[in-house]
């Protein structure tokens, strides 16, 4: 009897040349906080203040994200997502802050968040209204966008729902201009294929041009069937959506729920290797305020961090799934790679995983110098392409390792590597 094992067989692929959106902006994946998963529409200030959708909620974010290391570690938009605004736009035209709730307006909120050296985001939607019912933008694109930039707002969150779908691109590529029109750069965060995939296969060559980042699949809930799920998805498309991603534009699998109620720590880990792995935006939705010391050590992790923002700025890709482990790969510059290996079989004790059977292991020739991150940091040395190394990975957890060559030919791996894409076809072996 044969075991049998899925290797996903990779072939060498160059970059498509696609241009990303050029406001200058998302040059690596974002890092930041926002609202909506941990706070959704929560509009009750007057029984649950502490938790509402308030301008207070947005400032003592920003200042947690200043005092508690937050800031220091790269996470820079404090982000605003669904049911800031008033049911009403102004006699202007204008959407409007509510109220009661944000008394000071976002001007003000804007100027708060930069005085701490952060950014802050807003929210609105490219159909009639908002995805809770607060008004779109549909037929105010431009004066949404001014409105915006006169607030000195730095990123724009542009949701799909109540549009014509077949509208869709026109809609998003009409506020992109609108953005750009305004002459301040606002990174643009669009659901564009999200929308557009019940229909038909989105167009991601216009898709880059047009946003800083887009939403492929249904939202994030706070739980691991939730992060299966939107893993799972971004493996069956990677041949479509991984290329796509490069400086400037990125496939958004959306938020980071690390922090909350829903996830095992090896499940944070697990989301938190994997959507670095992607080269995902990092945009934490938690409370900072309240949140456990091992979470906030996980989501600083400087070693993580580094991987998220490597600068050639390639997205991951799964490479082979073996005995119930998957095995994802994003590789890195200097011909590095980072690899992270999920146990996905979720019963019994850790298991080892020879590290040797990672597909991109052969750039371990003659050499090469191995550093696993998670789920501790060690320093595993040099090994070569038999050595016997081993990880152990908790049950619907994952190891976080990076590869460096060291070779004698560093040019020959460097052909290797540099247009390594991703997977096109998988084939069964063994
Ligand atoms: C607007 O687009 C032009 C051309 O693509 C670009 O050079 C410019 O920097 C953009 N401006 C802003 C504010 O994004
Ligand atoms: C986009 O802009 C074009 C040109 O102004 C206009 O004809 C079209 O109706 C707009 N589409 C949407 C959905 O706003
Ligand atoms: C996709 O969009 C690009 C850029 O806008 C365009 O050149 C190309 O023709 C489009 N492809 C298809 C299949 O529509
Ligand atoms: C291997 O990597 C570690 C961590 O970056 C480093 O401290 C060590 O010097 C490296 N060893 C070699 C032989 O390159």
């Amino acid at each position: 009897m044969c075991k049998v094992a899925h290797i996903l067989v990779l072939f060498v692929l160059t970059s498509p040349a696609t241009r990303a959106l050029d406001n200058g902006l998302a040059l690596k994946p974002t890092m930041g906080w926002l609202h909506w998963e941990r706070f959704m529409c929560n509009t009750d200030c007057d029984n649950d203040p502490d938790n509402c959708i308030s301008e207070r909620l947005f400032m003592q974010m920003a200042d947690v994200m200043v005092k508690e290391g937050w800031k220091e570690a790269g996470y820079e938009y404090i982000c605003i997502d669904d049911c800031w605004p008033s049911t009403h736009r102004d006699a202007q035209g204008r959407l409007q802050a509510d109220p009661k709730r944000f008394p000071g307006g976002i001007k003000k909120l804007a100027d708060y968040v930069h005085s701490k050296g952060l950014k802050l985001g807003i929210y609105a939607d490219v159909g009639k209204y908002t995805c809770a019912g607060y008004p779109g933008s549909l037929g105010y694109y431009e004066t949404d966008a001014q409105t915006f930039a006169d607030w000195d707002v730095d990123l724009l969150k542009f949701d799909g729902c109540y549009m014509d779908w077949t509208l869709l691109g026109e809609g998003y590529i009409n506020m992109s201009k609108a953005l750009n029109k305004t002459g301040r750069s606002i990174l643009y965060s669009c659901e564009w294929p999200l929308y557009e995939w019940p229909h038909r296969q989105p167009n991601y060559t216009a898709i880059r041009e047009t946003c800083n980042h887009w939403r492929n699949f249904n939202d994030v809930y706070d739980s691991w069937s939730s992060l299966k799920s939107i893993l799972d998805w971004t493996a069956s498309h990677q041949d479509v959506i991984a290329p796509s991603a490069g400086p400037g534009g990125w496939n958004d699998p959306d938020m980071l729920v690390i922090g909350n109620f829903g996830l095992s720590h090896d499940q944070q880990e697990s989301q938190m290797a994997l959507w670095t792995i992607m080269a995902a935006p990092l945009l934490m939705s938690n409370d900072l305020r309240n949140i456990c010391p091992r979470s906030k050590e996980l989501l600083q992790n400087q070693h993580i961090i580094d991987i998220s923002q490597d600068p050639l700025g390639k997205q991951g890709y799964l490479s082979a799934k073996v005995f119930s482990f998957e095995v994802w790969e994003r590789p890195l510059s200097k011909n590095r790679l980072a690899i992270a290996v999920l146990n996905k079989q979720e019963i019994g004790s850790p298991r080892g995983f020879a590290i040797r059977a990672v597909p991109g292991w052969k750039i371990c020739n003659p050499q090469c110098n191995v550093t696993q991150i998670l789920p501790q940091y060690k320093e595993m040395g040099v090994q070569t392409p038999q050595s016997k190394m081993m990880v152990s990975i908790n049950p619907s957890g994952t190891a976080l390792l990076t590869v460096t060559p060291i070779s004698s030919d560093f040019k020959m791996q460097k052909l290797h590597w540099q247009d390594m894409s991703i997977s096109r076809k998988h084939s069964t072996i063994l």
